[in-house]
């Protein structure tokens, strides 16, 4: 996959239970990538997710990915790109917490930071040097749409993901012109089983949206993609709100 706007033909996930995630390689399987290795914590549901990929005729390895373990990450990411190139890398592996919960809960709180933000630092450094390394490749990593302001309602989860977004966005910026490429996505509210029973925004997407996006975003070669689309115009103007204002706003 010289050309960077190509769809890749080997996929990594790291997170190979989420449902963005496998709507997004499924979408990417029905156009051009044949290699899947879904990296997630051993379970029966990541066994069936593979299962689900092999059915569209995908060739699909599991491996054991711990975001908490980022000793492991080395090793891990390394045995696979040892066996043969890795087109993109889908950074997809996250937790929202319960904010109410986690508040009073210092250590559950650290948790969605350690998952979300230094998992993310660790795994994102060893796929960026070997995209580097292997002079091209996609690491695309799901940001949120809650990155860009913290709310009152999920600024645990919110601060974790502003902090994964930074540290994408830089490391974009330092993979630069070496083939290796960072694209930022920022969904919205995604209706997945994360997301089930709690109160939807007027801006609710699916996993197939952020799929499509995801593919649209390759083939543009964008660095930053936002689902919906709008959110980007309403994000810039909710940023920009007085404090004063923005705290008592209904998000
Ligand atoms: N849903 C939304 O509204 C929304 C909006 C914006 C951004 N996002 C982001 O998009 C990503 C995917 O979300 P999703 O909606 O598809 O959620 P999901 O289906 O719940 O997927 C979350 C994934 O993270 C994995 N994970 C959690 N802790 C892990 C750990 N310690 N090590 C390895 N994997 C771990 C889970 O694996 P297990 O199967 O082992 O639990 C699962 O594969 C997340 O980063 C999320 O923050 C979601």
């Amino acid at each position: 996959m010289k050309d960077a706007t190509e769809l890749p033909r080997s996929l990594l996930v790291l997170g190979g239970t989420s449902e963005i995630a496998l709507a997004t390689a499924r979408r990417l399987i029905a156009r051009r990538t044949r290699t899947v290795w879904l990296a997630g914590r051993p379970s029966l549901a990541l066994e069936n997710a593979a299962g689900s990929l092999r059915a569209l005729g995908a060739d699909v390895h599991t491996v054991a990915f711990d975001a908490l373990a980022p000793e492991s990450h080395e090793a891990v990411l390394g045995k696979v790109f040892a066996e043969g190139p890795v087109d993109m890398v889908l950074l997809a592996f996250g937790i929202l917490g319960d904010q109410a919960h986690d508040e009073r809960d210092p250590v559950r709180a650290v948790r969605v930071a350690q998952t979300n933000y230094t998992g993310a630092v660790s795994a994102g450094l060893v796929a960026g040097r070997a995209l580097q390394t292997q002079g091209h490749g996609w690491l695309v990593v799901l940001s949120s749409a809650a990155a860009e302001r913290a709310r009152r309602a999920d600024f645990i989860y919110g601060s974790s993901k502003a902090g994964l977004d930074t540290f994408a966005q830089g490391l974009g910026d330092a993979l630069y012109g070496t083939g290796a490429r960072v694209m930022v996505v920022r969904p919205g509210f995604v209706r997945t089983r994360s997301t089930a029973g709690r109160p939807r925004s007027p801006f609710a997407t699916t996993p197939e949206s952020v799929a499509t996006a995801v593919e649209l975003g390759l083939r543009r070669g964008a660095e930053t993609v936002w689902v919906p689309g709008a959110l980007r115009l309403l994000t810039a103007a909710l940023r920009h709100a007085p404090r004063a204002l923005f705290r008592r706003l209904p998000l």
